[in-house]
């Protein structure tokens, strides 16, 4: 008896590690995988939730629904067939899906076109460049989240003030408690140092946009990724995923709408970053739905944009697959 690991393991593997690259609140990465016997279980990882921005975990397990996507994806590019069941478990929480392996099928084209977006994606939190974006492109990326599971909603100029307003709320809230700058300090890191965590070189100025970012800059980090001042982010267009429930089903289903507009976007040429400072606030959330005509909850705000010039911000590190990734081996007789 030798033990090895199967075809249909190995194909699963390889798709968990490449969901590793899979964006998540604050660079958390709060998820792990486990494969066996041609499965891989994805679950969260309750010890990396926020426990100020996110008390609800509604975060933990949006981010758990991009790293969802980014796996499937990655297997739907590969040729693989598949078959995914969310939250398979009442009495297991934290199990978030189970993707279980039925074997080959024609690659899609579609996938692969994400999946190399996989590569290229990363949070662009620069002002984006005065080119507007186009109409078409938009489309392209709505449809892309209407096929994941959720809506995206793109902000029409007349709706932009409720988003600054939402925006605001939030800031004024989180920026008075304490707890708020000691956690937001707590994932912060220094460029090039540790595997989690938002890279202080990725961070930018929040002010001079329409609608301010959230200011990581709080923690008495000078951004450097830009300094063009009369850049002023007027041509970024936002977009809400809306679910039509609010539960953890709802919010793993907006992850992996998030991680279809994003990866839609950076393949469209795109620029993009997460803005779940949005929603971090009940009085953020309130503003928002009433936006949206109360018809739905919204999940998580999105940032789209044409690149500024220069050069892209860095992407942020990633922890170790061998602390992610679990792979079971299978008895084969020999
Ligand atoms: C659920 C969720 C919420 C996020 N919220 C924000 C946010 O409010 N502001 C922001 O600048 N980035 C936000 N991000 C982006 C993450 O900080 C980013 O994905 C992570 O640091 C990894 O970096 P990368 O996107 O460059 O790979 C969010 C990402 C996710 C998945």
């Amino acid at each position: 008896m030798t033990m090895l690991v199967g075809p249909a393991s190995r194909t699963l593997t390889d798709a968990a590690v490449a969901a590793l690259q899979a964006p998540s609140v604050l660079n958390t990465q709060p998820w792990r995988w486990h494969v066996e016997r041609g499965t891989a279980s994805l679950s969260a990882d309750p010890s990396r939730r926020l426990a100020r921005i996110d008390p609800d975990r509604r975060l933990l397990v949006l981010s758990c629904g991009a790293a969802l996507h980014h796996a499937c994806v990655t297997l739907a590019a590969g040729g693989a067939d598949f078959a995914v069941e969310l939250l398979p478990d009442d009495r297991a929480p934290d199990l978030m899906a189970i993707i279980r392996y039925r074997g080959e099928t024609e690659p899609s084209p579609a996938a692969q076109r994400l999946r190399d977006a996989i590569a290229a994606r990363r949070s662009d939190r620069r002002p984006f460049s005065g080119t507007r974006v186009p109409e078409a492109a938009l489309e392209r990326v709505r449809d892309a989240a209407q096929r994941a599971g959720a809506r995206l909603h793109l902000v029409r100029a007349e709706e932009l003030v409720e988003v600054i307003a939402a925006a605001g709320r939030s800031a004024a809230e989180e920026m008075a408690d304490p707890a708020y700058r000691a956690e937001l300090l707590a994932w912060l890191r220094p460029p090039g140092v540790g595997r989690d965590g938002v890279p202080v070189d990725t961070i930018a100025r929040p002010g001079l946009r329409p609608v301010p970012i959230r200011d990581f800059t709080a923690a008495g980090y000078v951004p450097a990724i830009y300094s063009d001042a009369d850049v002023t982010d007027r041509e970024a267009r936002y977009g809400i995923v809306v679910t039509d429930g609010d539960g953890p089903a709802d919010w793993l289903r907006a992850g992996v709408t998030l991680s279809a507009v994003l990866l839609a976007a950076t393949a469209e040429g795109l620029a993009t970053s997460a803005m779940s400072d949005l929603v971090e606030e009940p009085t953020a959330r309130v503003t928002l739905r009433r936006m949206l005509g109360n018809v739905g909850h919204p999940a998580v705000g999105v940032r789209i944009g044409v690149p500024a010039p220069g050069p892209l911000p860095r992407r942020a590190p990633r922890r170790p697959a061998a602390e992610m990734v679990e792979v079971v081996a299978e008895l084969a007789r020999g």
